[in-house]
């Protein structure tokens, strides 16, 4: 049976806005409500900017849905401050859900703006390879046994990838992307429905994956390996 999760996401197709964060907090978990720590200014953060029309007790966070704001944490089973949360409270669900979100956009988002926009700076390529050396990242992560020094390492610089291409999709790509006649309602349902397919039956197994399991994993790499022989000249003593 899956396991409950610490708060309910609160996503569904046409939200304007998401506020993801990175797991529930103690208080929020106890509390059963969003940001609910006493000292957390997410609530007088959103009334302040005018997001809301009122500020919002933590308790009222499904009545954000009706302003078009949608919640979710990527860690969804654990809860407490970033530092405290479990080792692998984050990498196996991001990991899940960025496979399911990339398989989203490879299948529908992408092909129907590419269709819709000239493209000559080449922004759906560089999207594409951003894709391609993600999902190299995650291949070789759930081949890991969790011994590997260099784990975290790649976790951290898929982490800054995946947010170097959020910047430069939400940046460039969706600017380009409102100029088209897209109906990104009725896209925005197909993407939903495809995504509750892929969590339910499994992402298939893609290119990265198969190149991964062909190849294995590396053991230290070029540079961890010269350390053991390179002669390193030092300054001399004055
Ligand atoms: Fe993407």
């Amino acid at each position: 049976m899956a396991k409950k999760h610490i708060l309910p996401d609160r996503l569904k197709p046409g939200l304007k806005l998401v506020f993801c964060g990175t797991a529930a907090g103690r208080q929020s978990a106890l509390q059963q409500a969003y940001y609910a720590h006493g000292q957390n200014k997410f609530w007088s953060t959103l009334h302040r900017v005018g997001l809301t029309p009122h500020l919002f007790m933590p308790q009222e966070y499904e009545k954000l849905w009706e302003l078009g704001i949608g919640l979710t944490d990527i860690a969804k089973h654990a809860y407490g401050m970033d530092h405290q949360l479990p080792k692998d409270a984050l990498g196996p669900e991001a990991v899940a859900a960025l496979k399911v979100h990339a398989t989203v956009e490879e299948e529908l988002f992408y092909p129907a703006i590419r269709q819709q926009i000239e493209d000559e700076e080449g922004i759906m390529d560089e999207a594409d390879e951003e894709h391609h050396v993600a999902k190299l990242l995650i291949a070789e992560l759930e081949n890991m046994t969790g011994d590997e020094d260099h784990g975290d390492a790649k976790f951290m610089v898929l982490a800054e990838s995946v947010r170097h291409h959020i910047k430069e999709e939400e940046g460039t790509m969706f600017k380009e992307a409102k100029k088209t006649d897209i109906d990104f309602e009725a896209l925005g349902s197909q993407m939903a429905q495809l995504k509750q397919r892929l969590k339910r039956d499994g992402v298939p197994e893609d290119a990265e994956a198969k190149m991964i399991a062909k190849a294995g994993l590396r053991g230290d790499s070029p540079a961890k390996n010269a350390q053991k022989h390179v002669h390193v000249p030092l300054k001399k003593a004055s």
